[in-house]
């Protein structure tokens, strides 16, 4: 290809990407996401990308709470002070002379983390953003104490999230992040669990979503496939299956319990792969595992807020001749004829249409529609199979359907040849005999 038809590619690409994160963007314009990163994804080469990402998430609107651990960089400070680790299973048992190795290695962290926020030079992506980061004692804590005659010492455990002050700083614009080390009222420090602190911080919060950085970058079934979405009743399942997988283990279990407590998604992504945030928050397909309290699609009546989704979903059928082309007043005009399916994330993949005739007992199903990057996962079967029970329900015994690339599809859902003299006459008059459908029906029972 000739240099310059490869620039109007990319160009052109580039456009279609930000037409595509447009619905996205106003999805997630104002929502408070809670994002959980390890010390290990502090660590990562990656980690500078992660930051700009998360400034771009706050240019947009999006209100972020960062919660940090630090447990590689701990280990490091006490093979330092020659301190060995001592942990009850995952839990670290922190004495005295290991609290001061928390502490130093926490402060760092947070310095870290603190000085990339702050980044403004020109030539970096993160150049104008000026962000604001803050954080303080907004996390109360009570010690673990003596559990089976183990003595934890200053391990902690989360009492209570102070989600008053966090919602005013995230409204004054900042973001708020949340240190591993939590004070109690008698003025002690206590060592705490990030994830635990993510948890109870989306769930106190009614966060939208909780999000987790992972080393594995989601959930992946034993032959390594990536489970993109998981509904709370399959986590059981997951997490025995995750046995080996520690930290896996217990993002999945953070993501299970905030959603079971009332935070709409929790999503695990890989700290390691450069744009997964992006990917996962911009893209249907997204880059991990999100987890949901009522996984997959949502299949319902269409309303005029849909109709700007249906038309960047039929459009492009329209313009290969597939459809017959609707304008989006003839839209609005028909939208309660529409269906719509809609991933669980929001977005809508789907859509089919139903027309009574006059008779009272027969209709046309019209505009069946599966967004091109969800096809043969059974959307669209579903979405019939629905509205055959509908139109059932509403006394409709026969549906007729005209395609002209899709016979097959009807065929295999239990449609069988018709011909347009079967077709109810307000319909046979309008049929077009230059796009030459095949007419196909159905009995409903
Ligand atoms: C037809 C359509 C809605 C199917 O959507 P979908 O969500 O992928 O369908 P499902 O997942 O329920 O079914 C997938 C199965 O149907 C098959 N299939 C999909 N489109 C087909 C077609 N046009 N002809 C024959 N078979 C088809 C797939 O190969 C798959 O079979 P498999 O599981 O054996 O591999 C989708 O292809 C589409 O949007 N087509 C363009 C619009 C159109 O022509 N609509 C019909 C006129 S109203």
């Amino acid at each position: 290809m000739a240099p310059d038809n490869l620039q109007a590619n990319a160009v052109s690409d580039y456009v279609k990407f930000l037409r595509d994160t447009s619905p996205y963007i106003n999805t997630h314009r104002g929502k408070t996401f809670v994002l959980a990163l390890g010390g290990e994804a502090i660590a990562h080469a990656n980690f500078t990308n992660i930051v700009h990402d998360i400034a771009l998430l706050h240019s947009l609107g999006i209100k972020l709470v960062l919660v940090h651990g630090a447990r590689p960089q701990i280990e490091e400070r006490l093979k330092g002070s020659a301190i060995s680790p001592q942990f009850d299973q995952y839990t670290r048992i922190t004495d005295s002379a290991t609290m001061v190795c928390v502490k130093d290695a926490v402060g760092s962290a947070r310095i870290a983390i603190e000085a990339k926020l702050s980044t403004g030079a020109t030539n970096s992506p993160m150049h104008g953003a000026r962000i604001r980061v803050l954080g303080g004692n907004l996390i109360t804590a009570k010690p673990l104490g003596v559990r089976e005659g183990i003595d934890f010492h200053h391990t902690g455990e989360v009492r209570r999230i102070d989600h008053k002050a966090i919602q005013r700083q995230l409204e004054d614009g900042a973001i708020v992040l949340l240190s591993p080390i939590g004070y109690s009222p008698t003025g002690e420090a206590y060592n705490l669990n990030y994830e635990d602190i993510a948890t109870q911080t989306a769930v106190s919060m009614g966060a939208e979503k909780l999000i987790i950085f992972s080393t594995s970058g989601g959930v992946k079934t034993p032959q390594g496939d990536l489970l993109k979405m998981l509904s709370l009743n399959e986590v059981p399942q997951c997490l025995n299956v995750l046995k080996d997988n520690v930290s896996l283990q217990h993002a999945l279990m953070a993501c299970y319990q905030a959603c079971e407590n009332g935070v709409l998604r929790g999503h695990i992504i890989s700290y390691e792969d450069n744009g997964a945030l992006l990917t996962e928050l911009f893209t249907l397909e997204g880059s991990g595992t999100l987890v949901l309290k009522n996984g997959r699609e949502v299949i319902r009546q269409a309303t005029i807020d849909d109709v700007g989704g249906l038309l960047e979903l039929i459009e492009p059928l329209e313009q290969k001749g597939i459809l017959v082309k609707r304008s989006r007043e003839l839209l609005e005009t028909e939208i309660s004829r529409f269906t719509v399916m809609l991933h669980a994330e929001g977005m809508l993949v789907g859509c089919a249409a139903i027309y009574p005739f006059r008779d009272g007992v027969s209709a046309e199903l019209a505009c069946v529609v599966t967004h091109p990057d969800f096809l043969n996962r059974g959307f669209a079967s579903r979405l019939l199979a629905q509205l055959e029970t509908q139109a059932a329900l509403q006394g409709i015994r026969q549906l007729f359907v005209l395609t002209t690339r899709a016979s097959d599809w009807f065929k295999e859902k239990g449609f069988v040849d018709s011909s347009l003299d079967e077709l109810p006459a307000e319909r046979k008059s309008l049929y077009n005999f230059q796009r030459n459908s095949r007419i196909f029906c159905k009995n409903l029972v």
